[in-house]
């Protein structure tokens, strides 16, 4: 996609910064593990276009796999019930497993994602995120690696939805408000 579409208020970072730092943090986690071979889990969808990209900066042996979660509010309206949608096609069992997320905002998602892993005995567990939105943290969850912290708005792009689009930017975008609901 080439052309800022509709409801787009300011980029927040460019195709080439992205680039740039995604190549900073594989060589990181080429660092980090090296002689090993690295997991790297994707929580679907949003992060599928980083860790993607990610795979081709890391020079160790890499595998990939997905799981997708949703996530939903209770009676209360209180956020952070999150339960697996679609699991995992292979066993973590004795793996260096990385989770790549798109976006961590509150941690109620990563910390389910961990408890959940953890149980699953990798010899170890990281987390890999694209976007940080720390302001907004209520459960506190270990981050290892991240490209970018964000400020306390809406982005989409690079993976990032809202209602399912603007996946395909190849730049992170604030919406604009009166979009994003805010
Ligand atoms: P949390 O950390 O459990 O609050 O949830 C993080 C999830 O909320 C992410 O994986 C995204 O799916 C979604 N999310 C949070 N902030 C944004 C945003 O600015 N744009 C798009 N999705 C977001
Ligand atoms: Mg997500």
């Amino acid at each position: 996609m080439s052309a800022t579409p509709p409801g787009i208020e300011k980029i927040l970072f460019t195709e080439e910064e992205i680039d740039r730092r995604i190549r900073e943090v594989g060589a990181e986690i080429t660092r980090a593990y090296a002689g090993r071979a690295v997991k790297l889990i994707g929580v679907l969808k949003g992060s599928v276009y980083f860790l993607t990209a990610l795979t081709r900066h890391i020079e160790l042996p890499v595998k990939i796999d997905f799981l997708a979660i949703s996530s939903f509010s209770n009676k209360s309206g209180a956020p952070g019930l999150v339960r697996i949608a679609k699991d995992l096609d292979d066993s973590i069992e004795g793996e260096d497993v990385l989770l790549v997320e798109d976006v961590i905002d509150t941690g109620f998602t990563l910390r389910y994602l961990l408890q959940t892993l953890s149980g699953r005995a990798p010899n170890s567990l990281a987390v890999c995120t694209f976007l940080d939105r720390t302001s907004r943290r209520i459960v506190q969850a270990p981050v290892d690696f991240r490209c970018f912290e964000i400020p306390d708005r809406f982005v989409v792009g690079f993976g990032l939805d809202y209602n399912q689009l603007y996946r395909n930017l190849e730049y992170v975008a604030v919406l604009k408000p009166e979009k994003a609901g805010e």
